[in-house]
């Protein structure tokens, strides 16, 4: 049973507690009265002012309860950190693991939280089975691949980042495109022919293209802004299914940021009538120096900055986390800390190892109650 209808990301659930409904209605339909005894927490802030707020998941949330508590208080949607990927089902031509994507998509649809699928399809981390295939296999490889990992969670996974990341300028490849086993084999046509398979697997769920690096104001972030917008344009044109445009939000203090341009972008994406998900917002914070309140501090600022541009935006519907606790942040990783340079734990969540609240959640909770009500 479909949790959402197509025209809005919500579902009926949502509407109970206060959550707006999609670019389909009116504000009059929207917000309604938040029961006062709800406790506050991210996710009953993001309901009040039109937002779903969730937070990627993996296998973390079954080993670690508190960790699993901090779902269930702070999130109305989980996305599948990396149990949905590739690499992560399909380590061997003939084996499809799905026992991890499983337990998430259970654990989810158990809570009653928005499910997003990440990701059918990825010019990174394949797994080297994948190379030296033609055309014809490869193009049998990944329809057989969105066919049965979509159909097996068919009306449970509400949204799937069915690409991720297509652009990549540093490749050199015509349009800024990203290389990778797809684009090599098959051009920027796999990506018309991902999002066609996948809508014919599951008509009601909604289709989003994933891209990392557009908050940047600099060369890169223009150049896939440009790509993008141009993609949509495409994609539009041919009648592509396409529903929402996930930006990571991964926040990098050390790059070029603009944010009063930035929601200009956002608003070219607005007038091309796609929904708006911020899909994986944390922030490297290896630039701030001082003490951890300090840093901290700085931290919530430019999060808060950030977050306050976007949600003037009305298409933005939703906010994710890459992660909620630093404990389990991808900047943790040895070859990420060692890119940083990094000399200390990075900070990059709203909640720090100890699952305690830092000053990030309390930005965003500021941007957050900051949006005028639409
Ligand atoms: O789970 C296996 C484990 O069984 C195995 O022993 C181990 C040995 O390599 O690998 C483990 O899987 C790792 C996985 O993270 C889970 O920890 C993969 O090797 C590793 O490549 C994978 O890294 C993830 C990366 O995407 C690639 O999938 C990061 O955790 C994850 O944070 C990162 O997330 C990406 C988004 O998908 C797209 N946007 C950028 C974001 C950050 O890079």
């Amino acid at each position: 049973m479909r949790r959402f209808d197509q025209k809005s990301l919500l579902n009926r659930r949502n509407l109970l507690v206060g959550g707006t409904v999609g670019l389909a209605c009116t504000a009059a339909q929207s917000v309604m009265a938040q029961p006062s005894t709800e406790k506050k927490s991210l996710a009953s802030i993001a309901s009040q002012n039109g937002i779903i707020f969730g937070a990627a998941a993996a296998r973390e949330i079954f080993v670690d309860e508190s960790y699993r508590k901090l779902y269930l208080g702070e999130t109305k949607s989980i996305t599948t950190d990396y149990a949905l990927k590739f690499d992560a089902l399909r380590p061997e031509e003939k084996v499809f693991q799905f026992e991890g994507a499983d337990a998430l998509v259970e654990f989810a649809v158990a809570k009653g939280l928005i499910i997003r699928g990440h990701t059918l399809v990825w010019n990174e981390n394949s797994p080297p089975w994948l190379k030296n295939k033609s055309k014809a296999q490869i193009t049998k490889i990944m329809d057989e691949h969105i066919d049965k990992v979509v159909l097996r969670y068919k009306g449970k996974i509400d949204i799937w980042d069915v690409v991720n990341e297509p652009f990549w300028p540093g490749h050199n490849a015509s349009g800024g495109y990203r290389q990778g086993i797809w684009y090599d084999v098959l051009g920027k046509d796999y990506i018309a022919q991902a999002f066609k398979r996948a809508a014919k697997a599951d008509p009601g769920a909604k289709l989003a293209i994933n891209e990392a690096h557009t908050e940047r104001s600099d060369e890169l972030g223009l150049a896939i802004r440009n790509g993008l917008l141009r993609l949509i344009d495409e994609m539009q044109n041919a009648g592509i299914p396409l529903h929402a445009i996930g930006l990571q939000g991964h926040l990098q203090p050390q790059f070029p940021s603009n944010d009063a341009g930035y929601v200009k972008f956002l608003e070219q994406i607005a007038a091309r009538k796609l929904e708006i998900h911020i899909t994986e917002l944390d922030i490297d914070d290896t630039i701030y120096t001082g003490s951890v309140s300090v840093r901290d501090k700085q931290v919530a600022e430019r999060v808060y900055a950030y977050l306050s541009h976007v949600l003037t935006v009305p298409n933005v519907k939703m906010i994710s986390t890459w992660q909620l606790s630093d404990r389990y942040s991808w900047y943790n990783d040895t070859e990420v800390l060692r890119k940083s340079g990094a000399t200390r734990a990075p900070r990059p969540l709203p909640f720090d190892s100890d699952m305690t609240k830092k000053p990030m959640w309390f930005a965003i909770e500021k941007a957050l109650n900051g949006r005028k009500k639409i």
